[in-house]
């Protein structure tokens, strides 16, 4: 007999890449549970959801799976006055609804060569981000495509918008809410001139604002930020190969001749509004947040290391590769940018840990925060060994806590405010775990405070959820679907 938590980690097969057995397999139902096993205390103070999308494909792959190719499924952790239901959805994509009418995989992914392809080279598989906006919560893809709208607590999939303008593809993942104004502000990015557009949508989820932003060339940015007043837009030396390109493959390359770039734009600003300001090459995934500081604009970010030879030059290639299969090599990096004087300057926060996924009080995005709470990163793709919490002004790592980085797996973890909020870290961080070693998948709280005592509460899960991508924590009060 299978054990409860042991569900067939290879359903596909061995013959799809490693991204699709052991940890990574997928599920294969949709639940909604409650009353699950707890040691210690779910937490009274503590009401809204934890969302967290991955990639999980429902039919067999046609090619090569790369992880982004996956249909989007939500796994989520609602609380209420001290209860828990855990629920788990695929997002309702336009490629779901194509496969589950033909019970098959039909399309290809980003391994396969698309060149001559009549039918469906690509989905858009919404897995990678999830963030609360406008009542719901909104799935999101890493390569720009539709908004997808959920359901917060029952993940059901209430609608999709295209929030492109031509030319454009969508929205990227990674859009940013304002939670004082409501405003979510996005990028999508495109393999063809003006390569990149910057859009505001209010707080009624209306687009308010769209603009084309010429890039160089095709580029593979992932994240953006946003201040008060401005947003930050990427400009780095990661692309499409274009030979590649024009045969129908996705080759990435990353060129260590070219500077990073990013473009400071006012958050209702024109095209030519945006001031760009030149750093040392890098890939950067994620933003911990920005905000600004007289004519200063702060980034704080997870700084992807290029990868280098013995002799301390960056070996493209290598950096290339690494990024293309999601191994990460990233410090905690703080940017500075002068709008007035155009100066600008970059340091590394913290050169010890290798860091990322970062979550923060969401409430302040846009205003100076103090703590962040990222992933212990195995450069081993996506494999999140512990949590870490820092204070982004010194870099000082305030604590961590795994429960063996060797063989637990942790999902993005999110920070959730306690009810009645006093102080920036009064709260709580809550992920998913899955220990390999004893095979238990748990659902974990922490206090915020400090992380290092461990969890204040364990919840056992019947079944494993896989590794995935992004996560968010609404409040209670701002699930709102009726919107
Ligand atoms: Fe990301």
């Amino acid at each position: 007999m299978n054990s409860p938590f042991n569900h067939d980690k290879a359903p596909f097969g061995n013959s799809h890449g490693p991204m699709l057995t052991g940890v990574f397999a997928p599920v294969f139902t949709e639940e909604c549970l409650s009353n699950l096993p707890v040691k210690g205390k779910i937490p009274t103070d503590l009401n809204g959801v934890y969302l967290r999308n991955g990639p999980n494909p429902r039919f067999k792959p046609k090619g090569s799976y790369h992880p982004f190719d996956g249909d989007g499924m939500i796994h989520s952790a609602y609380f209420k006055n001290g209860k828990l239901t855990y629920r788990n959805k695929w997002v309702r994509t336009e490629g779901w609804l194509q496969n589950d009418k033909l019970g098959k995989e039909s399309h290809w992914g980003i391994m396969s060569s698309l060149k001559g392809r009549k039918d469906r080279p690509m989905a858009d598989a919404a897995n990678t981000d999830v963030i609360g906006h406008a009542g719901k919560a909104v799935a999101t893809w890493y390569l720009s495509g539709k908004s997808y709208f959920l359901d917060p607590i029952t993940l059901d999939t209430v609608g999709s918008k295209d929030y492109s303008r031509a030319p454009g593809q969508g929205m990227s993942a990674h859009p940013k809410v304002d939670e004082i104004t409501g405003e979510m502000m996005f990028f999508d990015y495109f393999d063809y001139s003006p390569f990149m557009a910057y859009g505001v949508i209010d707080k009624e989820g209306k687009l308010v604002h769209h603009v084309p932003i010429e890039l160089p060339g095709n580029r593979l940015p992932h994240d953006m930020g946003i201040t008060q007043n401005y947003s930050i837009l990427h400009d780095l030396p990661l692309y499409h190969d274009e030979e590649a390109l024009a045969a129908g493959r996705h080759k990435i390359r990353f060129n260590a001749s070219m500077n990073s770039r990013f473009g400071i734009i006012p958050r209702f600003g024109k095209s030519n509004e945006i001031k760009w300001f030149e750093f040392t090459p890098c890939f950067l995934y994620h933003v911990v947040n920005c905000w600004e500081e007289g004519d200063e604009i702060v980034m704080t970010a997870c700084r992807f290391m290029p990868t280098k030879d013995i002799n301390g030059e960056i070996n493209e290639v290598k950096t290339a590769k690494m990024i293309a299969h999601l191994g990460m090599d990233s410090r905690l990096w703080r940017y500075r940018m002068n709008l007035k004087t155009g100066d600008c300057h970059e340091e590394c926060l913290n050169s010890e840990y290798n860091c990322e996924f970062p979550s923060y009080d969401t409430q302040l995005t846009g205003r100076h925060s103090k703590y962040a709470y990222l992933v212990d990163h195995n450069p081993k793709a996506l494999h999140w060994t512990g949590l870490r919490k820092f204070n982004t002004d010194t870099g000082e790592s305030l604590g961590s806590w795994s429960d063996g980085p060797d063989f637990c797996w942790y999902s993005e973890p999110w920070f959730a405010p306690a009810d009645n909020q006093l102080l920036e870290d009064h709260g709580y961080l809550i992920c998913f775990m899955w220990n390999d070693k004893i095979q238990i998948q748990e659902l974990q709280i922490f206090d915020a405070q400090n992380i290092s005592l461990g969890p204040v509460a364990r919840v056992t899960m019947p079944h494993a959820i896989p590794v995935g991508f992004h996560a968010c924590w609404m409040k209670a009060s701002q699930i709102n679907i009726t919107k």
